[in-house]
């Protein structure tokens, strides 16, 4: 049996993770957020249902389920209260499926600021961040700055820690960004009332999964972003602040590169972004935005518009193998309907005229790369919610085997839909 399964992001975020997380995880015993903050957002749809997940392991929604949030993974326990008043409005019991690292670093009401007034005073260059706090609380994180979940449980410690860190928060504030200083009382005492709230959630979670792999359970770890967004791998400077990549989850939960048993990669039929940085295959025509349309691409965290832009095999040759991705499942087949062709990126050409199959490694030269494409027959039928291969128009088959074919990895599922069942099973990846 598979035991270990990685579920990560193989474009630019926003692949569909959330929903097929949510769809394998009746098979499963917990499910574990490994990186990320509330930057993410997760989208699971269950008899027409919406529920959005920003921190929250997307097997929230299953009873016997445990839902782990590691030590890589940025809190705020402000967002987090949030998501579990809503879910617990919902009648999800979320807080008693939920367990919280110690030694996640916490974001602050501070961090959120910096991250606003540097986007603010880049202006044009500014990387299209969520806004969250998510670079700051990583960078104090790197520092050695931070204050950890589990400190808070001592209270002169945690409160020394957070006074000295809202100290050089509000020099850069007002030195820097030239802002008002904010109150340190008031975020102290408002993080030890948060904390009052998710005391009993807080745990030692790399030897709780340790504990589950002994017993032979099975645990799902959830990627949050996408593999371009990684923070050494992707497209940087404009990627997020954590490694998204399968590599992540030894250091943002404790589990061994040795245990890990599957790398399921998401990806979309096609490309989207959000924010700003190089995307080769953007559409500026129509094409682009009947795909923004049909495939609702706007961000389920910020409600911002997502670029769109045709499939990219020549990063997802490198994105395979720097997960060493075992399957694939593809997202939103659906949204490619009714459309007469459709392209895909099999080579770029370099900035010398040079033809080249796999990304080159710095920002200049990857934004002037220019798309070689291939061209494939489109069809006419719908089909959203198709859950047999067979019933797929064959030029739909045809280019899901094209995919296959270019990128030489086993395509486990089709996603033709938001909801949960709207899946064509070609290979079972949990074995
Ligand atoms: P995540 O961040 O990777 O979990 O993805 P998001 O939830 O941000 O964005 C994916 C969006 O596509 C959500 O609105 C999903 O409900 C929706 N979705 C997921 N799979 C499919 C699919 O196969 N077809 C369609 N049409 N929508 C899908
Ligand atoms: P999920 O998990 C898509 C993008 C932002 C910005 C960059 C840095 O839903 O796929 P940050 O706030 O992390 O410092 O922003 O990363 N970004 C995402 N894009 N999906 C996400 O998450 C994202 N999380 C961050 O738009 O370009
Ligand atoms: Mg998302």
């Amino acid at each position: 049996m598979k035991q270990n399964i990685i579920i990560l992001g193989t474009q630019w975020g926003d692949e569909g993770k959330g929903k097929i997380v949510d769809y394998l995880t009746d098979r499963v015993r917990a499910v574990v957020r490994f990186q990320g903050g509330h930057n993410a957002g997760h989208t699971l749809v269950i008899g027409g249902e919406k529920t959005v997940l920003h921190l929250v392991p997307s097997g929230v929604l299953h009873d016997g389920v445990s839902c782990y949030i590691g030590n890589g993974v940025v809190l705020s326990l402000d967002a987090l209260r949030t998501e579990v008043d809503q879910l617990e409005e919902a009648g999800v019991p979320a807080l008693d499926r939920l367990f919280i690292s110690e030694s996640c670093p916490l974001i602050l009401p501070t961090h959120i600021a910096l991250d606003q007034a540097r986007e603010r005073d880049k202006g044009g260059e500014a990387i299209g961040t969520t806004g969250r706090g998510i670079g700051p609380a990583y960078e104090d994180k790197v520092a050695r700055r931070a204050v950890h979940f589990g400190d808070l449980n001592d209270r002169e410690y945690a409160e020394a820690r957070l006074r000295s860190l809202i100290e050089w928060h509000n020099f850069l504030l007002v030195e820097r960004h030239g802002q008002d200083a904010v109150d340190a009382d008031e975020i102290v005492e408002g993080q030890f009332a948060l904390f009052e709230r998710f005391a009993a959630q807080c745990t030692d979670v790399a030897r709780e999964l340790n504990a589950l792999r002994l017993a032979g359970e099975r645990v799902l770890f959830e990627g949050a972003q996408g593999t371009l967004l990684d923070v050494d791998h992707g497209t940087y400077p404009f990627v997020t602040s954590s490694n998204t990549t399968a590599g992540g989850v030894g250091s943002g939960c404790g589990v061994g590169p040795r245990h890990i048993d599957y790398v399921l990669g998401i990806v979309k039929a096609y490309t989207t972004r959000v924010g700003a940085g190089p995307f080769p295959t953007e559409l500026f025509d129509n094409v682009g935005v009947r795909l923004a349309e049909r495939g609702h691409e706007f961000g389920a965290t910020t409600g911002r518009a997502r670029r769109c832009g045709w499939f990219d095999v020549v990063f997802m040759r490198q994105v395979i193998a720097l997960n060493s991705i075992d399957g694939l499942v593809m997202t939103k087949l659906d949204v490619l309907d009714g459309l007469d062709e459709l392209k895909v990126c099999v080579a770029y050409e370099d900035s010398n005229g040079k033809e080249v199959d796999w990304p080159p490694g710095t920002q200049q030269a990857f934004q002037a790369c220019k798309p070689i494409y291939e061209t494939l027959p489109g069809w006419d039928a719908d089909t959203v919610g198709v859950t047999n291969w067979d019933d797929l128009p064959d030029n739909a088959r045809a280019y899901v085997e094209r995919l296959r074919e270019l990128l030489g990895v086993s395509i486990d599922i089709v996603s033709t839909g938001p909801e949960r069942t709207a899946n064509i099973i070609l290979n079972d990846p949990l074995g």
